[in-house]
């Protein structure tokens, strides 16, 4: 990997060639406010709060490359003055009391305000008539909260460049700008998939999961499925699964999930769950036990067989078997039932 040599606040530092000012600065263990910045994404310099000075001039760190022989200062009073208009602009139009954010504590609002700093009686001049944008419940998964939204673009810029949907985007514009959908529709009318990548992404409490429990502990794991095997951390308490993340170090998703990984494990403890065969008899199901049900299973295939032919037969197997539990079924549909009748949810 080619690199380059730069000096930050006094201190030589190197960095990856090609890599911006901001991002070698959180390598280096220096850290610059920033809100509209993400590593996966392409920078947008939206926000202005990572300002710093280049051999005497001010720029946005995220949007400028690193080179061999910078100088970079991370505080100077003109960059001091111009983040904390920025996050005074910003402050002007978000509300102040967190604690009912379901943010609160993971919001990188909260750190850039804690490391800036600003006056509370600013806030009160600067704060406009508030307009009132209802948030968007209408996905079952996630809201958008858009009083709380700082239009960084993190969640557009997500659905665009990395899941290539195009979802969302900035709508109306000057001070009604706000993220929504093609004609102003409801989220769930929209062409998103609810991969929930840009929830994941929001730097604030603007998009946030329908439920979420800060877990007791996290067990790594594989997402149960699809044949893609996706890496997870599965959050619980007690034997309750409260959230689910990408694992980023997994090469098959490094960080990413769809819908059913993100969101399609409630199964889990859903009180709807067999745990015991039933047979139906007379129309209605009844609990039976695992010789019985395993008889009336064989018996019934075996009529059908000679009744009917094997191919009157089909098995359709479930990527939340495993590999050896899918090999059985298709082993037992070919070479018991006699037909190649067989097939397998993750297939297409
Ligand atoms: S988004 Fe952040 S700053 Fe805003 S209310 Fe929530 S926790 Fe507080
Ligand atoms: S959930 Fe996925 S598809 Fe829907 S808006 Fe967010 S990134 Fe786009
Ligand atoms: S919803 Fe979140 S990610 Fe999207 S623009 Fe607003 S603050 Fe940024
Ligand atoms: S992080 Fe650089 S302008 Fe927002």
């Amino acid at each position: 990997m080619d690199t380059v040599k730069l000096t930050i606040d006094g201190v030589e530092v190197e960095a990856a060639a090609g890599a911006n000012l901001l991002d070698a600065a959180l390598d280096a263990g220096v850290y610059i406010p920033h809100l509209c910045h993400h590593p996966d994404l392409t920078p947008s310099g939206a926000c202005r709060l990572c300002m710093v000075d280049v051999n005497g001039r001010s720029v946005v760190a995220c949007r400028v490359p690193v080179e061999d022989g910078l100088t970079v200062s991370t505080e100077t009073p003109d960059v001091t003055k111009s983040r904390k208009v920025a996050l005074e602009l910003i402050l002007a139009n978000h509300p102040l009391e967190c604690l009912p954010c379901s943010a609160n504590g993971k919001c990188e609002l909260q750190r850039v305000s804690a490391f800036i700093g600003h006056d509370a009686d600013r806030m009160v001049r600067l704060r406009r008539t508030e307009t009132a944008v209802p948030p968007d419940t209408s996905n079952p998964f996630f809201d958008l909260e858009m009083e709380k939204c700082v239009l960084c673009g993190i969640c557009v810029r997500t659905c665009d460049e990395l899941q290539n949907i195009g979802a969302i985007d900035f709508t109306h514009r000057g001070m009604d700008t706000r993220i929504g959908t093609f004609a102003d529709r409801p989220i769930i009318d929209s062409s998103c998939v609810s991969c929930g990548e840009c929830v994941v992404r929001c730097p604030v409490g603007a998009l946030v999961p329908k439920t979420f429990e800060d877990p007791a502990r996290e067990a790594a794991s594989i997402c149960p499925f699809c044949g893609v095997g996706c890496g997870m951390f599965i959050g619980t308490r007690g034997n309750r699964i409260t959230h689910v993340r990408g694992d980023q170090d997994n090469p098959a998703n490094r960080g990413s999930l769809c819908v059913k990984g993100r969101f399609g494990l409630g199964y889990v403890n859903s009180p709807d769950r067999l745990t015991e065969p039933l047979i139906r008899e007379n129309g209605a199901l009844r609990p039976a036990t695992w010789d019985e049900a395993l008889t009336t299973v064989t018996r019934r295939l075996t009529e059908i067989k000679e009744k009917h032919g094997a191919d009157a037969f089909a098995a359709m197997s479930s990527a939340k078997c495993s590999n050896e539990e899918n090999y059985l079924l298709q082993k037992f549909t070919r070479g018991v039932m006699g037909t190649n009748n067989v097939d397998h949810c993750a297939r297409t």
